[in-house]
């Protein structure tokens, strides 16, 4: 499942893994948890090297249960660090440092591969397109910028207009940085069902996806 920020991804992608007794991995958590270990390093986020040779030297810890897909790094839970606003700034640029993007791929393919025969829910950005181009079912969820800003600010607990308007530009700038880098930019697959959230609640969402998925399941068998 691929899509920008604030499209719905993480509540769709958990409820579907957990309706279909999936496994559940957030790769946007992984990039994110690199972030936080950069900045807590002091580490100058514009300097690839230093950025790539700390995402090589870190020990990542997925859990992939979708009721608790706790994240640690070298052995510290990083959970309750890596939503906030100086991480989210700061990422895109992370996410951006083609050796980050190699490690972190090989280790979440390696995470799907010991999924199997259960079977998991990948949501991010390139997942369709470059980490499991062979995923049986494909999902791009997208929403209109001013909805994803309002649900991220209120995930945020914000209330102002002000901050909405922030989180708006904040939102703007990342899908910029996310859709036009180099390396593995946001792609809807070809393959993939787009599904607009704007005006669908979570549970339309949700059974639009598992509707898609018995078609595809019924067409294979
Ligand atoms: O989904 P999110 O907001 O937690 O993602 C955080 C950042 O990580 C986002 O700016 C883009 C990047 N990302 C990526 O480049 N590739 C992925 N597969 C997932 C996230």
């Amino acid at each position: 499942m691929d899509g920008p920020g604030g499209s719905g991804k993480s509540t769709v992608a958990r409820e579907i893994a957990r309706r279909l007794g999936l496994r559940y991995l957030d790769t946007g958590a992984m990039y994110r948890a690199v972030t936080q270990v950069a900045l807590e390093s002091r580490i100058d986020i514009e300097d690839h090297n230093a950025v790539a040779e700390l995402a090589e030297r870190a020990v990542l810890t997925v859990g992939t249960s979708p009721d608790n897909p706790a994240i640690a790094v070298n052995g510290e839970a990083v959970d309750d660090k890596i939503r906030t606003r100086a991480v989210t700034n700061a990422v895109s640029a992370v996410a951006a440092v083609p050796a980050v993007r190699r490690r972190l791929v090989a280790r979440q393919q390696q995470i799907i591969a010991e999924a199997s025969p259960v079977g998991i829910v990948v949501e991010g950005r390139d997942i369709g397109s470059v980490v499991a181009p062979h995923a049986p079912v494909k999902v791009f969820l997208t929403a209109s910028t001013e909805v994803r800003a309002l649900r991220r600010s209120h995930q945020l607990g914000e209330k102002g207009i002000d901050d909405v308007a922030r989180t708006l530009a904040e939102l703007d700038r990342r899908d910029v940085l996310d859709s036009t880098r180099a390396a593995d930019p946001l792609a809807i697959p070809d393959d993939a069902i787009v599904l607009d959230s704007t005006a669908l609640s979570v549970q339309d969402v949700v059974d639009e996806v598992l509707r898609h998925c018995e078609r595809v399941s019924a067409r294979a068998s």
